[in-house]
């Protein structure tokens, strides 16, 4: 039997971290579903008080227990805490254990770390889960598009944000009551600050970047606003004009070659194909020389759309599947904010607005208690406008 065969019928030991809205799924999914022949050996979790609907004897909270086990070959990663989780992945590679995980924040911030730890010790670190969900969005950037010149990937990439505007618009929840139920319905954050303010998606929008583009970006370089200014008359804007807002995360490659990384909500038409992305879906527009403009879809958060990526990646490993990068690891970002965006910019009328910044404005309205303009501004002003971080005014591209 050649090697390979013998790879992928050999009995795989998991050592799995965190047993939340992920972990218990993968779990669920292993011992109740999957056809793989695995085995999770250990589950470290923190709160050892909790009842957990699994054996007993499966849980720890004794990391070493996991990373000191050799007969352990993969590590799942499935924890809320980014820095504990950059040292667990880091000591698993460094014991030659191949790493899963779904934590886009630790790989954002420990990106060129991580891709040097996968490559001295020879072993994989995959990480599907940790962008869109379910969408095979990483594996797809990696093997279809790899010859294929990209022009931009753009789209939604959180679910609760998502989630939250469409509750917020179908339904007419206020913005409590919706985040109340994507936190409920575990696509949230457990700090669901990180999904409301576009970190998030930031952190997505950056590994994206890796993978479509070879370039390494922090997500503190991309121009980012969240979703928390937004206000019932912008709604009401969008509703008037036949728009929808949806927070959109975009890279797009210029004629020399820079990239324009943004995360912004977005008004899109009513009858374009990311206005019809509801819920907790994702969407992602690929935009390439060749294929011209491809639509990936599907559930980008919650426990099984999840665990249905990380099974794919636990499966990738019997054969031994590595990202391999071959579009570069470039370090240093050239940021090109120098072309202008068409942006609505909401606010209340007592605030000093500099409407100076502007380069021609296109519409303009006041009443007692909100007002608005829009028109086009260059994206270097906008991010020193200091309106991305001001809680009172909303930011919608067009
Ligand atoms: N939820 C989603 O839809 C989704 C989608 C894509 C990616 N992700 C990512 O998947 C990861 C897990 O998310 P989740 O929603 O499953 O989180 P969660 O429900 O909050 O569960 C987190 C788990 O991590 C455990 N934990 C936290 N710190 C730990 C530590 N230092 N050592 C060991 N265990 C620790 C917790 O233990 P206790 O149970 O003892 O408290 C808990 O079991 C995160 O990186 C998240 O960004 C989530």
């Amino acid at each position: 039997m050649n090697e390979t065969l013998v790879n992928i019928m050999k009995k795989i030991n998991i050592g799995l971290f965190g047993f939340g809205v992920v972990g218990e799924g993968i779990y669920k999914v292993l011992s109740e579903k999957s056809q793989l022949n695995t085995e999770i050996k250990k589950i470290v979790i923190k709160h050892p008080e909790k009842k957990r609907n699994a054996p007993a004897q499966l849980f720890t909270t004794d990391a070493k227990e996991i990373l000191d086990d050799p007969e352990i070959d993969i590590v799942v990663e499935l924890i809320d805490d980014a820095e504990a989780a950059f040292e667990i992945a880091k000591t698993a590679m460094n014991s030659g254990k191949s790493v899963v995980s779904a934590n886009k924040k630790m790989i954002a911030e420990h990106a060129s770390e991580l891709i040097e730890l996968q490559r001295k010790n020879k072993v994989s670190f995959l990480y599907e889960a940790a962008v869109c969900g379910s969408i095979p969005i990483i594996r797809n950037l990696e093997e279809y598009y790899d010859n294929d010149l990209l022009n931009y990937v753009k789209g939604i990439v959180n679910g609760s944000t998502n989630y939250i505007l469409t509750k917020m618009k179908s339904e007419n929840q206020s913005y409590d009551d919706a985040l109340f139920s994507a936190q409920k319905n575990g696509f949230a954050e457990s700090d669901p600050t990180l999904d409301v303010e576009g970190i998030d998606a930031a952190n997505k929008l950056s590994i994206i970047i890796l993978h479509a583009f070879g370039r390494l970006i922090s997500h503190e370089e991309i121009l980012r606003k969240g979703i928390t200014s937004l206000k019932t008359e912008d709604f009401q804007y969008a509703t008037e004009k036949g728009l929808v807002i949806k927070l959109i995360a975009s890279c797009q490659l210029d004629d020399k070659n820079k990239l324009i990384p943004t995360v912004l909500p977005t008004f899109i038409e009513k009858s374009k194909t990311l206005a019809l992305v509801n819920n907790e879906f994702n969407g992602v527009l690929i935009g390439s020389a060749l294929a011209d403009e491809q639509f990936l879809y599907g559930k980008g958060a919650g426990r099984f759309p999840t665990s249905s990526a990380v099974l794919s990646d636990i499966s990738a490993l019997r054969y031994s599947y590595k990202y391999e990068l071959r579009k570069g690891i470039q370090n240093g970002f050239q940021s090109n904010y120098s072309s202008l965006q068409r942006i609505y910019l909401g606010f209340d009328p007592k605030e000093n607005i500099d409407q100076n910044l502007f380069e021609n404005i296109e519409e303009s309205y006041q009443s007692n208690h909100h007002a608005y303009v829009t028109g086009s501004i260059n994206l270097e002003k906008l991010k020193s406008s200091g309106w991305l971080e001001n809680k009172a005014i909303s930011i919608i591209a067009f």
